[in-house]
């Protein structure tokens, strides 16, 4: 008789699951899993109620996806609009979430005025005044902040290169260690986070860019800079090998400096894999326990947090939409919050010690 799906299933992972604790040197389940969390937008929140359900039944954190960026908090240089962030904020007290604050420094998401900033005090003044009164505001809720988002480029050419900004123009690479003391004259107890994507990946770019990742890590804390954790977004695209001994061999390396590791933003972009749901889930969950298991071959993490929490909300959907038209699968939980082999995995992960 054929094996059921669930057979296969369960020997393909449960095989994983062996090979993942046997195989790299844990030191068995840990005696608190992991915080796990989920990014959620506002208007996602507030258009189904099953989300803030699921998010708070299933999870320990939340990060607002966008209304913490400067197009949606900051109308103007002397204005701040908190109305979207502050309902994520009261969503994670009303459940006992904490809030990851994501982001205070970023290339992206900048209005116009910021693009408009002519000298080094103007930015530094900016910065100054945004990471103040942001991280103030939010301190009891968000313990943990994304302080600079992405400051690798895509095409690296040498480590060290680092990604064009208007920060970068004005202020050049330092504005990376300013928004780092800065925040951490603010807040000197929140954990502040380097976060980046694709540096898990063995092909293409994404080598070259963990390097240069590395590179930057490497001179924060060389210059004592308060960088205490390094971010790991985890947007992973299907069908592309994870470079599991070498994304080991960085995440041992950043651990080795004193930092601890988030994985911030995990999903699969699922375009590229097959049609079938039973088959692309399995794909997606084994690449997903390929990725977990190199970032916590050196211990564990600090915490894994997913971008959504079911496929019915997720950028995935807009932005690498399948051409067979059918839904992207690129989070633990389906479009009908059914759970899926991809939450397994992350249970399983929580607990590494
Ligand atoms: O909600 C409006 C909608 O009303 C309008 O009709 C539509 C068309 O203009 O735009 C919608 O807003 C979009 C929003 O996503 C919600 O879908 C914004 O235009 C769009 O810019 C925004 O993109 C976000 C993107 O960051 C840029 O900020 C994505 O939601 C968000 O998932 C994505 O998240 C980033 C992280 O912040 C950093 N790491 C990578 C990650 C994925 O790109």
């Amino acid at each position: 008789m054929e094996p059921t799906r669930r057979d296969i299933l369960a020997l393909g992972l449960a095989a994983g699951a062996c090979a993942a604790v046997g195989g790299a040197a844990h030191a068995g389940p840990a005696a608190r899993p992991a915080p796990f969390g989920a990014a959620v937008y506002l208007p996602d929140l507030e258009a189904d109620p099953r989300l803030g359900a699921a998010i708070a039944a299933r999870c320990q954190r939340v990060t607002p996806v966008n209304e913490l960026k400067w197009t949606y908090s900051r109308p103007g240089p002397d204005a701040f609009d908190f109305a979207a962030g502050d309902r994520i904020a009261d969503f994670a007290r009303a459940n006992g979430l904490a809030m990851h604050g994501h982001t205070l420094v970023w290339y992206a998401e900048l209005p116009d005025w910021v693009n408009a900033l002519s000298s080094a005090a103007e930015a530094e003044a900016a910065l100054a005044k945004h990471i103040e009164t942001t991280m103030l505001r939010y301190r009891d809720v968000a313990r943990s902040w994304d302080v600079v988002n992405e400051p690798i480029p895509d095409v690296v050419r040498r480590p060290t290169d680092r990604r064009d900004s208007p920060w970068r123009a004005l202020l050049g690479d330092g504005y990376i260690e300013r928004a780092f003391r800065l925040a951490h004259e603010i807040d000197p107890d929140a954990q502040l986070v380097i976060n980046e994507y694709d540096v898990e990946h063995a092909t293409e770019y994404f080598p070259a860019k963990r390097r240069a990742f590395a590179h930057l890590i490497r001179e924060l804390v060389e210059k004592d800079v308060p960088v205490h954790a390094v971010g790991l977004q985890g947007h992973l695209r299907g069908g592309v090998p994870i470079d599991s001994e070498e994304l080991a061999e960085f995440v041992a390396e950043m651990r080795g400096l004193g930092l601890k590791i988030l994985v911030t933003e995990l999903d699969v972009i699922d375009a590229a894999l097959p049609t079938p749901i039973e088959e692309r889930d399995v794909l997606v969950a084994r690449q997903v326990e390929e990725f977990l298991e190199a970032v916590t071959s050196s211990g564990p993490l600090d915490s894994i947090t997913t971008w959504g929490l079911t496929d019915r909300f997720t950028w995935i959907g807009w932005a690498y939409k399948r051409i067979d038209g059918t839904g992207n699968r690129p989070l633990p939980l389906d479009a009908d919050y059914r759970p899926k082999l991809m939450l397994d995995v992350i249970e399983r992960f929580r607990r590494v010690a």
